[in-house]
């Protein structure tokens, strides 16, 4: 991360908000920076304690108390699924066992952390209600459906059509269609998205898978049991095994690595092919995906769904907010135990999850050399604009186009029906996940050279230091505001967003 970012601790607009401990989650807040402080340096010794500590097998206890589970000791868990066309999302307080001994009070939607999948079928309405059941210390929350094509009021804004605490309730629309046709089929996610305190929010534990599943998707990639969504997010833990969050606006990082909430499981598979759908909800660590044994990955897809036609790749790296659709062969690889690994970080934290190959199993999927064209979008453009990704030198704070987010301000007004050009460029030290929401997006070019076949269509794009990607964007069916922003969360809630109205 960015050093000099760890000098912005205070929030540009508001005053920070209090570090969150496990007493907090249940209703008082501390808000003495002596407390912050000390949480800072209680994680620190944590994260060597860990390092040591997972080396020597068998539970350890740390020198902060923390017990820590070996690698690969717990078996993957799969949230479970709901497909009804009217679904509810409880926002509440849950005991959940994520590591041994004491459970972690968690911020949940229905009980558990990741939330319940949601998987519907494209072309189909479904209602989200949201209900509030988290104590006063929560304040309002709001659910984004990240990757959905949505009204304005059913986006999730940030400050706008927000679920009051101790019960308070919001009913979210979507159709399932974009432009007059079915919605691309998608491996989406939703989230809390309030303004400001996403990602505490998100820490806590407000985050959930969402699939659109499409007939128009080749039907011969693994399916059922073999389609695997894989959520993975990093936490950090205090003594009691309860979650311990210090808004940082450099970007907060965990010291546990938790796939659907598991820490580093191991997962059996059969002799075959596997599809897995991964996305990265973590605040602020991206990961380089690799596998231990030197396999390559087979990408079939994005975000924004399926590529034209797979692509090989060794490593992937995957953003706070992007998601990544591969298929694994394990044939031929019976009795092996291959590791999903992290190449961008070291010791323990380069363990995500390992892939057990304990049974024989007839294969009868495969991937298609051709999976799906991409929606061909105008070629003329009806305007362009150009968006910095800054720091103030004076201030610190993260700003685009010199500014921070201002909901009573629109920094652009595209017009129903447009195709734009929309240039994003990065001055400002750090890696930004760059994410538009509402809109189709294709990127044109990174760095003057033409977008590589695996990220022609995304939503969250990667803008490094000093690169400059140029998107095509079209802007159909819905009038009204919606934000864009850094996805790293901390960034975002340091305001690094932008708004822009679709108008007729
Ligand atoms: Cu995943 Cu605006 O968010
Ligand atoms: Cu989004
Ligand atoms: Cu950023």
């Amino acid at each position: 991360m960015d050093p000099d970012g760890l000098d912005v601790g205070v929030h540009p607009r508001r005053q920070p908000e209090p570090s969150l401990h496990c007493d907090d989650a249940q209703g008082t807040r501390r808000e003495d920076t002596v407390v912050r402080r000390s949480r800072v340096s209680v994680l620190l010794p944590l994260i060597t304690a860990t390092l040591v500590a997972t080396s020597l097998g068998g539970s350890v206890v740390t020198s902060a108390g923390a017990v820590i589970a070996p690698e690969f000791s717990r078996p993957l868990v799969i949230p479970r699924v709901l497909t009804g066309s009217n679904i509810t999302l409880t926002a509440t307080l849950a005991d959940v066992q994520v590591l041994p001994g004491r459970k972690t009070r968690m911020w949940t939607y229905n009980g558990t952390f990741p939330g319940p999948t949601i998987r519907r079928p494209t072309g189909q309405t479904t209602t989200v209600t949201l209900v509030n059941n988290l104590p006063q210390v929560a304040g309002e929350l709001t659910l984004h459906n990240h990757g959905n094509h949505s009204a304005a009021e059913n986006d999730g804004q940030p400050d706008d059509f927000l679920a009051a605490p101790m019960g308070g309730s919001v009913t979210y629309t979507y159709t399932g269609t974009e432009a007059g046709a079915n919605e691309r089929g998608a491996f989406q996610w939703y989230h809390d998205h309030r303004m400001d305190v996403t990602g505490r929010n998100v820490w806590m534990g407000l985050a959930g898978m969402y699939i659109i599943d499409d007939p128009a998707d080749p039907r011969t990639l693994p399916k059922g049991e073999f389609d695997v969504p894989l959520l993975v997010a990093d936490r950090s833990f205090d003594a009691n095994n309860q979650l311990a969050y210090t808004f940082n606006a450099a970007g907060v990082t965990g010291n546990r690595i938790l796939v659907n909430g598991v820490p580093q499981p191991y997962f059996n598979v059969g002799d075959r092919k596997y599809r897995l759908r991964i996305l990265n909800a973590s605040n602020s660590r991206s990961y380089d995906f690799a596998l231990g044994n030197g396999q390559s990955f087979v990408q079939i897809g994005t975000e924004s769904g399926l590529l034209p036609a797979p692509v090989r790749r060794s490593h992937i790296l995957v953003g706070p907010a992007e998601r990544v659709d591969v298929v694994l062969d394990f044939a031929g690889k019976l009795g092996q135990r291959i590791v999903l690994q992290n190449l961008a970080a070291g010791g323990s934290l380069r363990q995500i999850m390992q892939l057990r190959v304990t049974r024989h199993l007839t294969d009868t999927s495969s991937v298609p050399a051709k999976l799906r064209p991409l929606p061909a979008l105008d070629s003329t453009s009806a305007a362009t604009r150009t968006f910095e990704f800054g720091k103030n030198r004076f201030s610190g704070a993260w700003t685009i186009n010199d500014q921070t987010f201002d909901p009573n301000r629109i920094d652009a007004s595209p017009r129903l029906g447009d195709t734009e050009t929309w240039i994003f460029t990065n001055k400002s030290g750090a890696d930004h996940i760059v994410h538009m929401h509402a809109v189709d997006q294709q990127l044109v070019s990174r760095n003057g050279v033409p977008a590589k076949p695996y990220e022609r269509m995304k939503e969250s794009w990667r803008l490094g230091i000093g690169e400059t990607i140029v998107l095509k964007l079209k802007f159909t069916d819905n009038l009204g505001k919606f934000v864009f922003h850094c996805h790293i969360l901390e960034h975002e809630d340091a305001a690094m967003m932008a708004q822009l109205e679709v108008v007729p």
